[in-house]
């Protein structure tokens, strides 16, 4: 049976469409929850005909903002959780009840560049390769165990956005991958680690 996806954003929703787009009998997305009301991802859902809501978070307390995103994804009877450009960070309580359940994309080779600015970053350091990380969502922030990378070469003359544009199409690949093998139980998190089955 399709497993309950349910994907939270804030922005474009690249990431989302690709997400809709692989989608096979593992997975189905039955909701996309955006805390910003004009995140353009939300359109992209509303095309497929996926249920949307908008939470927005201003002026609430985190434990706010997350109890009602929370009740949302039950409301929805979503059994797993895919941030797709979410831009907030999720409080400890949070991350636990959904604890192997709720996954992340990053836009580096984790463990290097966890956080924002990333690929500035990586080419103020002149670094020859990058990449993304799909992985489990823990309380520290991009600390959680990896369940898929692809890698793509930083050249000299590329400017954050040249990186960012080639990152994002690898996102595009391991990400629905990374679902894929969530959906059909053959990867778990296992005692803090991503533990993969055939
Ligand atoms: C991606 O680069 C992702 O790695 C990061 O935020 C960006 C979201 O892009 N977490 P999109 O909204 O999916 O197009």
């Amino acid at each position: 049976m399709s497993k309950r996806v349910a994907v939270l954003i804030s922005g474009r929703g690249s990431n989302l469409g690709s997400l809709i787009d692989a989608a096979d009998d593992s997975y189905k997305i039955i909701h996309v929850i955006s805390n910003i009301a004009d995140a353009g991802g939300l359109e992209r859902a509303a095309a497929a005909g996926i249920a949307t809501s908008v939470i927005p978070h201003a002026g609430k307390s985190r434990g706010v903002f997350d109890a009602e995103v929370d009740a949302a994804l039950r409301g929805a009877n979503a059994e797993i959780v895919v941030l797709a450009g979410f831009m907030r960070i999720l409080s400890d309580g949070f991350v636990r009840g959904w604890e192997g359940r709720l996954i992340n994309i990053h836009p580096s080779l984790l463990p290097a560049y966890k956080g924002i600015k990333v690929h500035e970053r990586v080419i103020a350091a002149k670094e020859t390769t990058s990449g993304a990380s799909v992985h489990f969502v823990v309380p520290e922030l991009d600390a959680g165990p990896v369940i898929a990378q692809a890698s793509v070469p930083v050249h000299p003359a590329d400017t954050p956005d040249d990186l960012a544009a080639r990152v994002l199409e690898i996102e595009h690949q391991i990400y629905p991958e990374a679902v894929k093998l969530l959906a059909k139980g053959k990867v778990n998190l296992c005692n803090g680690l991503a533990a993969f089955s055939p």
